[in-house]
């Protein structure tokens, strides 16, 4: 595997116009995660103008890619300033995903992402995502193939286990991994039978880290600056990676690099800038959808956006009864002038 992937890049992680795959770990990146129905490009965009480093698409289905979808080829468009951003792929058959990452590679992702830690029965069931870790010597020669199919960086996001095992893979399956070619490791450190459910113990992912020297990412229960800079100093992984937390409050980010760059803690976004993010986020998902479908889209982020404001609670029940974009647009410019009165 050639390690000089040049990569196109417009992050705050560095102004050049490219940069090789280690490098986008060197500065302990706060990743957005790859989340289905959320990860899309109008959230990457917001993120990364709020400080992410790095994104993942939503998951992508290799079968979908490879019948010619238009919802797998749609997921997959990075537009020139939606960089880096790692394109995600998921299915159960090792031929079909390598046919399905040449597919993504062309697309120009900063690397390509397999999914081994999707737990819902629908997926993990078919021996897709966390399927995989019911055999991590199948994973391990799926992810062979798919190194050896592209000429990008390959990467893989899973969990600890599949559960309930007394000793959890993870730690061998990390080594293997690096052995069959894989440049990176990110580890949600849930087994797949916990779902979402308990804490995730990041103790795995600092022991995966320690037989390997391929960037780990540490992933699950990261929900503020604070938590980052812990699970980064309590693991030494190379990165951060955050999924709901970020559906809330996508500030998360920059708060995350001030903390870790500078060691100071970012003062919270005003109301303005609050509902200035509602203002942001309707209109782009407007744009890039139907009217209707993109105020539904961004109701599930409201509660957060809209977290700690006076009359948060009137807030979001006015705009969630509003389905048209100038409807909601109104509401926001009155709230606005309500709360700087
Ligand atoms: C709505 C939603 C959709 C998700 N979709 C994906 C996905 O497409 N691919 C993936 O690898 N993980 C997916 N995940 C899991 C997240 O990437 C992440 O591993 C998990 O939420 C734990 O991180 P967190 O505690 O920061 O949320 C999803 C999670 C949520 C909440």
């Amino acid at each position: 595997m050639s390690l000089a992937v040049d990569l196109p890049l417009a992050s705050p992680l560095g102004a050049s116009a490219s940069q090789p795959f280690e490098a986008l770990f060197k500065a302990r990146p706060a990743i957005l995660a790859p989340m289905e129905d959320v990860s899309d490009a109008v959230f990457r965009a917001l993120c990364r103008r709020r400080g992410a480093d790095l994104c993942v698409t939503e998951f992508v289905n290799a079968e979908g890619l490879l019948r010619g979808c238009r919802t797998a080829k749609r997921k997959m468009v990075l537009e020139p300033d939606d960089r880096p951003t790692a394109i995600q792929i998921y299915g159960s058959d090792p031929a079909r995903l390598a046919e399905a990452a040449r597919i993504a590679e062309a697309a120009r992702p900063a690397f390509v992402d397999i999914n081994c830690g999707c737990w819902v029965p629908k997926i993990a069931g078919r021996g897709a995502g966390a399927g995989w870790l019911r055999n991590p010597a199948a994973m391990v020669e799926m992810a062979k193939l798919v190194v050896g199919t592209v000429s990008l960086p390959v990467t893989v996001k899973t969990r600890i286990g599949y559960g309930p095992e007394n000793e959890m893979p993870i730690v061998d399956l990390a080594r293997r991994l690096e052995d069959a070619g894989v440049r990176a490791l990110t580890i949600h450190c849930r087994t797949a039978q916990m779902g979402h459910s308990g804490a995730a113990d990041w103790s795995w992912a600092a022991k995966a880290k320690s037989v390997v020297s391929i960037p780990v990412i540490v992933n699950g229960d990261i929900k503020s600056a604070a938590d980052a800079k812990r699970a980064l100093d309590e693991t030494g992984c190379d990165g951060v990676m955050i999924g709901r937390a970020a559906i809330d409050h996508p500030w998360l980010f920059g708060e995350v690099r001030q903390l870790l760059d500078h060691g100071v803690e970012q003062a919270p976004p005003t109301p303005a800038e609050r509902l200035a993010l509602c203002r942001e986020h309707l209109l782009a998902n407007v744009a890039t959808r139907t009217e209707t479908y993109g105020v539904k889209v961004t109701r599930r982020h409201l509660t957060g956006y809209l977290r700690g404001l006076r009359g948060a609670a009137s807030i979001r029940k006015r705009l969630l009864f509003c389905d048209s974009l100038a409807g909601c647009l109104e509401i926001l410019a009155e709230e606005g002038e309500r709360l700087a009165a």
